[in-house]
């Protein structure tokens, strides 16, 4: 028989598409096996501060197609300090809550290995646009931000088009370049910048522009940029192209990429690892965040979360330069 009475659940750093089908799945799977949930509000800091409510069914009706958390989300820079880590245990030993699950990227799964480290009952769910989790393909967000960055420039393509343009597009992604490629190669855009491949001379995208624009009389030039890349960055090369004469537009998608509907595959996603959650906790499961590979959703020790991993492929970097 489970010690399990009262799970509690957060959405923790920038939010993303597919947290409130999680939330949702989370609840409907306690409330299944009789079990109590509690959300907490704002992540860490409503955990800090204690501010949390019960959730039931009722209250997560409706959640599969929506964006954002329910919950509400923050980034707590006090969960570094050993104190306000404490301070989290002390709450969670007073609220009596069994098991916490955190849904949340790499700085919030950090903070979960943190409780997880000094004995709390922690599960993590992977949730972040920037794909920049260890050991899991991919995580809650990731499709539905790269859908919405392919339609958004699809539409900029479109206008560049009439006006013989360039286009150098900003996407999300923070340190990753993920999301940069999958967008880059989606929407057949000629050239990629991402962190993890620095561009070594700007020369490169003269050539390409001259010949693309000027010998083949192309009409328009992708160039899609994550916003981590600092060699060059976006701005730089809108700032260079320019200067050579060509006609040079920058547009940076920022948060859109983090709202609209999330798609099936995170709402898929969502309910599974939800529920995979649920389960994990009922099991006595905890330390432990879930990943995906493949098909299969798989819990690793979070020891692991605190390891890098680059996800961009040079294989998908030079295919993206062959097409283009
Ligand atoms: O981590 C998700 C993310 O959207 C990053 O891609 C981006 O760098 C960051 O969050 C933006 O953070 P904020 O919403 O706090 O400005």
């Amino acid at each position: 028989m489970s010690a399990l009475r009262r799970v509690a659940v957060l959405t923790s750093g920038g939010d993303a598409p597919g947290m409130n089908p999680a939330i949702r799945a989370v609840v409907r799977a306690s409330e299944s096996r009789g079990l109590l949930v509690y959300g907490i509000e704002d992540g860490y800091s409503g955990l800090l501060d204690a501010r949390f409510r019960p959730l039931t069914s009722k209250d997560v009706a409706g959640l599969t197609s929506r964006a954002g958390s329910i919950l509400g989300c923050a980034r707590e820079p006090r969960m570094t300090q050993d104190h306000f880590q404490q301070r989290a245990l002390d709450v969670m030993a007073e609220q009596r809550m069994d098991c916490l699950i955190v849904i949340g990227g790499s700085g919030s799964q950090q903070g979960a290995f943190a409780l997880s480290r000094r004995g709390a009952p922690v599960i993590g769910i992977p949730s972040t646009i920037d794909n920049d989790l260890p050991y899991t393909d991919t995580s809650l967000g990731v499709d539905t931000a790269i859908n919405t960055a392919v339609s958004c420039v699809d539409m900029i393509k479109d206008t560049m088009t009439s006006h013989r343009r360039i286009a150098v597009v900003q996407v999300m992604g923070r340190g990753s370049g993920y999301l940069a490629e999958q967008v880059a190669l989606a929407t057949g855009a000629e050239v990629v910048i991402v962190p993890e491949r620095p561009m070594e001379k700007l020369d490169a995208l003269r050539d390409l522009a001259y010949q693309r624009m000027v010998e083949h009389h192309e009409r328009h030039m992708l160039i899609i940029v994550a916003e981590g890349a600092t060699s060059p960055t976006s701005a730089q090369i809108v700032t260079y192209l320019s200067s050579l004469g060509f006609a040079v537009r920058e547009e940076v998608l920022g948060h859109l990429q983090r709202g609209g509907k999330p798609t099936a595959t995170d709402r898929i996603l969502g309910a599974r690892l939800g529920a995979a959650a649920v389960d994990a906790a009922e099991r006595g499961d905890v330390g432990k965040y879930l990943t995906v590979r493949g098909n299969e959703l798989v819990l690793e020790p979070y020891e692991h979360v605190a390891c890098s991993q680059v996800k961009v492929s040079a294989e998908t970097l030079d295919l993206i330069a062959r097409l283009g």
